[in-house]
């Protein structure tokens, strides 16, 4: 993102996002913190310089991810990680966040699942105290840890229901590890209630978004931007209104296009397809939800009009139970001038 963008929040607009790594949300300054207070030495490659991750393409981002949630070590640090978080998206006039949680990072530092847990609801308590802001978790699997690890955090997800547990994500290497594999874990997840979404259209093409479509119970895609390179597919996505979870900086970031002008996101708006905003790893790519709002409308020339019914289909599209959902979307309706 450019820099005269950064701060650009559209502080007018209420915002919600439903697509954001939970360890990806930490900045360099709080692993930097975390590593020192578990008194660890963060791995040699994470980091480019001071405030600057470091990874050159997606598959390398991928391992500087979990070199970095290689220092997230207690409850208390998932609690840090995600109050930080929320607090700076209630800041840039955030309401909710659905945050995708990765049960198997927290086991590879020895967490068990309840201690990981219990750090994520507190920071989610905490934050909601201080700002209103509501957060929820998803639990996500890893396509490149195996069908194995998969099958067993689905299972561990649908064994241990929880209130801020809404959701069912599958993250990781696309291009290297197709959605057909993964149909059991995603039978558990979607026969425990939980709701589902599968990154797909990122870094592979249509045929990756048909399969996630087979998956059991996704009615969500985290990117799917791809799919635009198939026109019946576009069609069947504003049919079925599957909701796209669109983190336009980090495609750029990434080099899944080269510039925002590339972007299609105004052409999938423009096909009828439901669209949401998020900002997918925000340290990593020099991204915020409030920057991914100001991005829409300073590249894809949306109005706040269009920028508050985004935040409606995302709230409509969220996982969070209805009582909650019936109550954020009451604030977006009535809220005052300016808020
Ligand atoms: N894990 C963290 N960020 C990711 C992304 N953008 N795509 C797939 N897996 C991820
Ligand atoms: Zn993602």
């Amino acid at each position: 993102m450019p820099a005269d963008l950064t701060d650009y929040v559209v502080p007018d607009v209420p915002k919600a996002e439903l697509h954001v790594h939970l360890e990806g949300t930490a900045r360099p300054d709080l692993i930097r913190r975390l590593a020192a207070r578990n008194k660890v030495a963060i791995p040699d490659g994470t980091f480019e310089d001071e405030d600057t991750f470091r990874w050159r393409d997606f598959l390398d981002f991928l391992n500087t991810y979990d070199l970095a949630a290689s220092v997230i070590r207690t409850a208390a640090d998932y609690r840090d990680v995600v109050y930080e978080y929320l607090v700076a998206c209630a800041a840039e006039g955030t309401r909710y966040v659905e945050l995708i949680s990765s049960p198997d990072h927290a086991r590879a530092v020895g967490l068990t699942e309840a201690e990981h847990r219990a750090g994520i609801f507190q920071g989610i308590d905490d934050a909601r105290a201080q700002t209103g802001i509501e957060g929820r978790i998803l639990v996500s699997i890893v396509r490149n840890f195996g069908v194995e690890a998969a099958e067993r955090t689905a299972q561990e997800a649908a064994d241990n229901p929880h209130e801020y547990v809404v959701g069912f994500n599958m993250a990781g290497d696309e291009a290297g590890f197709p959605p057909p594999d993964f149909t059991r874990a995603f039978a558990i997840a979607h026969d425990a209630g939980l709701g589902c979404t599968c990154h797909a259209g990122e870094h592979a093409g249509p045929e990756s978004v048909r399969a996630a479509l087979q998956l059991p119970g996704v009615v969500r895609l985290s990117h799917g931007v791809r799919a635009i390179e198939d026109p019946d597919l576009v069609r069947e996505l504003a049919e079925r209104q599957i909701v796209l979870e669109v983190c336009p900086t980090s495609n750029v970031a990434l080099g899944v296009y080269a510039t925002y002008a590339d972007h299609p996101l105004p052409a999938l708006m423009a096909a009828g397809v439901p669209v949401t905003l998020a900002s997918d790893d925000p340290p990593y790519f020099g991204a915020t939800i409030g920057g991914e709002y100001g991005v829409a409308r300073a590249h894809f020339g949306l109005d706040d009009e269009q920028l508050v019914a985004i935040t409606a289909t995302a709230l409509g599209a969220a996982f969070v139970d209805d009582q909650t959902r019936a109550a954020l979307l009451n604030g977006l309706h009535n809220r005052p001038l300016g808020l």
